[in-house]
């Protein structure tokens, strides 16, 4: 049975039973304690927590995870993706215990013409949390499982939550015996290879608080209802039903096989270590996949650090098997094979996911040779002096200059039988990270302590008023100072400030807070930064200018008008820019992120090269097109759905609730779910000025621009530069450039006849040079250091002329002189000197020794270069020492 059939299958048999289907939620939700969705509950915490009101009383749905934990672990164990689907059927206070286990039953063993999966419920075998009476009793009696077939297990293995604070409970596992041929006998308790786990039904009832995974935390209490979650591995039904041995070989991810052994050459099948790179491949290429599609790029932190690390392990992978060229492409498109009839948004974004992957591997394959060299040298030095710890500084140089992710180099010194020193890599890199941090820090609130604002997000969810006034009337609810609530705030303290309602715009969307003022009867403060906490609470930092501020007062909050006037500028910009960025390079150049602060933006974009400066003058030009047109801005509220399908552009990754809003200019052109704060008619955004364009990280672009006044500044800054130079180069500025390409070719003519002047004059000098020669063992000898800047050529010629006139006799003649940075060298030696067995070859070879370079020639002439000046005269000595020797 396909893959896509137990989807349907295990849809369709929970849709019957009244459940409603959910789609997939992206794989990152807002979600600090998680980086991603690791379980089909995940977007129903709300519900179980009792914080939202379910629209409906039981759902199913099959939800993308990716648990990234163990990524050792892939492709040596059998039963562990890093991507899997899980199905769930969910009840949030309507059936419990007998429910869950009935329907699970049901859908197992149903014959498949009753749209089950068939299984033969003598293979079946279950687990119950150790004390869960009610649960043994229920499949005992009602289901009929023999009570041999039922084993108790405790904390650790029949209590799940999502490894964090939040909702848990005791569950129920369903197994599968796979028969003797795959292990001992005994049940689960004796052998989870041979018996696998396919179902896991939750009893959700509790929440729990921090601790570790293993069952060692708190229980804070009990939930608002007693709620089912539950969860079957569809990859690991996929591989019971199509009869392979391990979930890699699974419809969905043997092609991805299939194609590694043809780009690598190598046989699947025929060597374990060479099997288990195979299934990395496999299982990496396909999470890699589903997470760039939710909006992952790769980078250095938390998941694109994770996407990174997967990408390029499966190139690294690759090449272990024996390939030499790109692989990348031809992978990632085997998994969009076999995964778009399940995932057709896969089709649509292919070209972007492409690009991220493809790029990846560019990026990476520059750095993989320099950077195992670098590797495999080290770690011979550390095997020779009979160590077995790589150094630390070498983990951090492989990371920060070659891209190798930490984890890479451990698993490269693990199979050479060393270690690294982590300690010593962390200092390093946490040392790092403070230089990178100091500026920024303070300035958002971390999640750590977010339970002071628990309350308020609970209860008091801020009312945002700033979409049509600068100024409102709050209440102070809440202040926070150091992290803990206060009542109090005083002159020159800086506190955060929770209101009631509010103007103040608070960071997002790549919008920068608003600016300005909180006053009050005896009160007066500067707002410097607004954050929003779970989305829904403002978060005011305050500085209290004068008096005093206490909770229950009464104040005035006014934004700044020209912070306000200049943000709108900046932020209605970047739509132009990211509207204009697409018609010029197309549908691929996707948005990676923004900032726009009043007069300034910023916009990051996914593009594998360099702009040309034509396609920067079309970008201006569109856009300030846009502005001239003076459209009007409107901003719609909808569904998500209508909104994609008015065309909107939405940010991947970024998660957006049922109702959105859209942000209109000039209808087509352009069309963007935001919520930021917009000009009424795009002429009121002023000139946009492009600054500039770079790149920020493998296959991320940057464009920058000003916006309004101070694009004005900008452009006048440049004009007024412009005036001067027509000043001092005396031109009108239309032929400003046609002047400096002139003058430049003059310079260069007056550089080249002074250099020849230069060399007329020394040549003028060889007639001294030859009579200051020195007879050495019957040998007239000329070795001396000519002036700065006779290059190569000239110290040849002016060595020929030397050696010409000192005739027939045994003569040898040695310049050298420095010439930018570098130390050229002649020898020439006269054909009776050559008799004598002097040879310039030999003797550039000598000099060159000593000045750190090297040279060769023939016998009567030879010639060289250096780097190091200060051994010339120590270089001088040794051809003498040659010469008095022969
Ligand atoms: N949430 C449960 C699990 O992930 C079903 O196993």
């Amino acid at each position: 049975m396909q893959t896509h059939e137990i989807r349907q299958r295990f849809i369709e048999h929970f849709k019957k039973a009244g459940h409603t289907e959910v789609p997939s939620a992206s794989l990152i939700l807002d979600d600090p304690n998680l980086l991603f969705v690791n379980a089909g509950m995940v977007p129903f915490k709300p519900y179980f927590l009792g914080q939202q009101n379910p629209p409906y009383k039981t759902a199913t749905s099959i939800q993308k995870c990716v648990r990234t934990l163990d990524i050792e672990e892939v492709g040596i164990t059998t039963r562990h993706n890093t991507f899997f689907q899980m199905a769930g059927n969910f009840s949030f206070g309507d059936y419990f215990k007998e429910g869950a286990i009935e329907n699970a039953w049901k859908l197992l063993t149903n014959t498949l013409e009753d749209g089950g999966f068939g299984f033969d419920p003598d293979r079946l075998w279950v687990t119950v949390f150790h004390d869960d009476e009610e649960a043994a009793e229920i499949w005992e009696n009602k289901i009929g499982v023999p009570a041999e077939r039922i084993q108790r297990m405790g904390m650790e293995d029949n209590y799940w939550s999502m490894g964090v604070p939040g909702p848990c409970g005791p569950c129920s596992e369903i197994y599968y015996d796979r028969g003797p041929e795959h292990g001992r006998d005994g049940g689960p308790i004796a052998d989870e290879h041979r018996y696998m786990e396919i179902w896991n039904l939750v009893f959700m009832q509790f929440e729990r608080g921090a601790g570790d995974k293993k069952g060692n935390f708190p229980i804070l209490g009990e939930l608002p209802q007693k709620n089912i979650d539950t969860g079957m591995g569809v990859e690991r039904l996929a591989c019971l039903l199509q009869g392979v041995d391990n979930v890699y070989e699974t419809d969905l991810l043997r092609p991805v096989i299939d194609e590694a052994e043809k780009l690598t050459g190598a046989t699947y099948g025929a060597q374990h270590s060479d099997d288990v790179r195979f299934r990395v491949i496999a299982d990496h290429c396909r999470t890699g996949l589903m997470l760039i599609l939710d909006g992952v790029t790769p980078g250095n932190e938390g998941r694109g650090y994770i996407l990174r690390r997967l990408l390029r392990r499966i190139i690294r992978s690759a090449r272990l098997l024996g390939a030499t060229g790109n692989t990348m492409e031809a992978l990632m498109n085997t998994v969009r094979q076999t995964m778009t009839p399940s995932y057709p948004e896969i089709a649509d974004n292919w070209e972007r996911i492409r690009s991220v992957a493809v790029g990846e591997e560019k990026a990476f394959l520059k750095t993989l040779e320099s950077g195992s060299r670098l590797y495999e040298g080290h770690a011979a030095e550390v095997k020779k002096s009979g160590a077995s710890r790589l150094p630390g500084d070498v983990a951090f140089t492989l990371h920060d200059t070659h891209g190798f992710p930490i984890d890479l180099t451990m698993e490269m010194a693990a199979e050479d039988g060393l270690t690294v020193d982590r300690a010593g890599f962390d200092t390093l890199m946490a040392e790092q990270k403070a230089r990178a941090k100091a500026d920024n820090k303070a300035k958002k609130h971390g999640h750590a302590d977010e339970s002071v604002y628990r309350p308020f997000v609970d209860n008091h969810p801020t009312v945002f008023t700033g979409y049509t006034q600068l100024e409102d009337e709050g209440c102070v609810l809440g202040l926070v100072a150091d992290g803990a609530l206060a009542d109090v705030a005083s002159e020159g303290q800086t506190v955060q400030v929770i209101l009631d309602r509010t103007p103040f715009y608070a960071e997002a969307g790549g919008q920068m807070a608003d600016r300005g003022e909180l006053r009050g009867a005896s009160f007066i403060g500067d707002v410097t930064d607004v954050q929003k906490v779970g989305k829904k609470v403002w978060l005011h930092q305050v500085t209290v200018t004068g008096g005093e501020l206490a909770v229950g007062h009464k104040v005035t909050a006014v934004v700044s008008p020209s912070w306000r006037h200049q943000a709108r500028q900046a932020h209605s910009g970047t739509h132009l820019i990211h509207a204009a960025l697409r018609q010029v390079l197309g549908p691929t150049a996707v948005q990676a992120g923004s900032l726009n602060k009043p007069g300034y933006l910023r916009f990051d974009f996914n593009y594998g090269q360099q702009l040309s400066p034509s396609q920067m003058r079309d970008i201006e030009q569109i856009a300030n097109g846009a502005v001239d047109a003076d459209y009007t801005v409107h901003t719609i509220e909808t569904s998500l759905d209508e909104a994609k399908k008015m065309g909107a552009m939405a940010l991947f990754g970024e998660n957006y609730g049922s109702q959105v809003r859209v942000v209109e200019i000039g209808g087509p052109f352009s069309l963007e779910l935001c919520g930021g704060i917009h000009v009424e008619h795009s002429s009121q955004i002023g000139p946009i000025a492009v600054l500039g364009e770079s790149s920020v990280g493998s296959g991320i672009r940057r464009i920058e621009a000003y916006t309004g006044m101070d694009s004005f500044t900008h452009l006048s800054k440049d004009k007024a530069l412009v005036a001067d130079l027509a000043t001092s180069l005396k031109t009108p500025s239309e032929e400003i450039p046609e002047r400096i390409e002139v003058l430049t070719a003059k310079l260069k003519v007056a550089e080249k006849q002074l250099q020849q002047l230069r060399n007329q004059q020394l040549l003028s000098q060889v007639g001294e040079l030859v009579n200051s020669a020195v007879e050495i063992n019957g040998i007239q000898l000329v070795a001396q250091e000519l002036p700065e800047g006779v290059g190569a050529g000239d110290l040849r010629t002016i060595a020929l002329d030397a050696k010409s006139r000192l005739g027939s006799r045994p003569a040898v003649v040695l310049f050298a002189s420095q010439d930018n940075g570098k130390v050229p060298f002649v020898a020439a030696v006269t054909d009776s000197a050559v008799a004598r067995g002097v040879k310039a070859g030999e003797l550039v070879r000598t000099f060159g020794d000593k000045v750190q370079g090297r040279g060769g020639g023939k016998p009567q002439m030879a010639q060289g270069s250096g780097s190091s000046a200060s051994g010339i005269a120590a270089g001088i000595e040794a051809v003498k020492e040659v010469v008095s020797t022969v």
